[in-house]
């Protein structure tokens, strides 16, 4: 294994987590035949099969498996080295992977990018993705901190609040509802309405509110992104109830916020970590910046506006997007969910 080269491993763990070379060599930036000859390399190395083909899948051997454990220990080792360097040159240099869900992909990158003013040496990276990959990423240790809109209960996790993520119900401007006072949730409950898929923590909050009042929605449709509802709702489909985040970068009145009883949804986005896991240095500057960012306007896009625009303002949209409140269930600072 000596004449291993740290490259080889590298390649060799990008394709254990994604089980596949094509998308191993996308995200390191390779050509797929250099890949495949850092693969054959290895393999004649260590002298054993570490993956086969199982049809397009991409499957580990037993000895794979051992190997992609390794690699990814190695690379944490080094990665706590890089921080304990890092440390005591303050955060001139280090590296910060974040993983978001799908919806705080609307503010986190804004987040990163004033963060990386801050301290430009820091190599970061941001990657957008599902409740399934999150637990699976935490389980094998491979980002720093999520932006989850949901604490996971499968793991144990430090989860800190972050910010407010109001939930609102959206229909287009022209739509009979728009303008209307005081609706009832029984009255929402009759409109067509177009949902996010099931899993997602936006969806399960619409529904525990319509389930709690003893009510069901039907969904007439179910789209897999906050962007495709929002094309559905313009396109006069139904319906919908989204994170006000997801109107950060639209003009105030291209959307109609309902007055509905129940609406907005009070939630909050979360800084997750694995309990019991030593958050680097330069994570730990990003959950105080984090931190610091609460009392100022979360959902500001550019230009300071919020991101709910006029519409928002007269739901009360003021306290959609002060701070949030450190509350139960989650206290302010990080604490053991349990
Ligand atoms: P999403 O958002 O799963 O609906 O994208 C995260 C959450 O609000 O829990």
């Amino acid at each position: 294994m000596r004449h291993t080269t740290f490259r080889q491993l590298e390649i060799f763990e990008a394709i254990a987590r994604m089980g596949s070379f094509t998308r191993a060599s996308e995200e390191l930036h390779l050509t797929q035949p250099t890949v495949s000859m850092q693969m054959k390399k290895l393999t004649d190395i260590v002298g054993v099969p570490l993956v086969e083909q199982v049809g397009k899948k991409v499957l580990l051997t037993e000895d794979g498996r051992e190997l992609a454990q390794a690699s990814r220990d190695i690379f944490a080792i080094l990665d706590r080295y890089t921080m304990s360097v890092a440390q005591r040159r303050g955060l001139e240099k280090g590296r910060l992977k974040l993983m978001a869900i799908t919806t705080a992909s609307y503010f986190a990158p804004r987040l990163l990018g004033e963060f990386s003013k801050l301290h430009p040496g820091i190599e970061l990276s941001l990657r957008v993705t599902n409740k399934e990959q999150v637990l699976a990423s935490m389980a094998d240790n491979l980002d720093d901190l999520y932006l989850l809109g949901t604490p996971p209960e499968e793991i144990d996790v430090v989860a800190t609040p972050i910010m407010d993520n109001p939930i609102v119900v959206l229909t287009a401007p022209d739509h009979p509802l728009a303008g209307q006072q005081g609706l009832t949730l029984a009255r929402l409950a009759e409109e067509p309405w177009i949902m996010r898929e099931a899993g997602s923590g936006t969806r399960k909050a619409i529904e525990r509110l319509f389930h709690d009042h003893g009510l069901d929605i039907r969904p007439r449709l179910e789209l897999g992104s906050n962007e495709a509802i929002k094309q559905a709702i313009l396109a006069g489909l139904g319906i919908s109830a989204l994170s006000c985040h997801v109107l950060a970068l639209h003009q105030p009145g291209q959307f109609a916020v309902l007055d509905s009883e129940g609406f907005p949804i009070q939630r909050h986005w979360y800084a997750v970590y694995p309990a019991g896991r030593q958050i680097s240095v330069v994570a730990r500057a990003f959950l105080d910046y984090l931190l610091d960012q609460r009392g100022g306007s979360v959902c500001s896009p550019e230009g300071g506006q919020d991101c709910c625009g006029a519409e928002c303002e007269r739901q009360g949209g003021a306290a959609l997007v002060t701070p949030v409140t450190p509350v139960a269930p989650r206290p302010a600072q990080p604490a053991r969910k349990g």
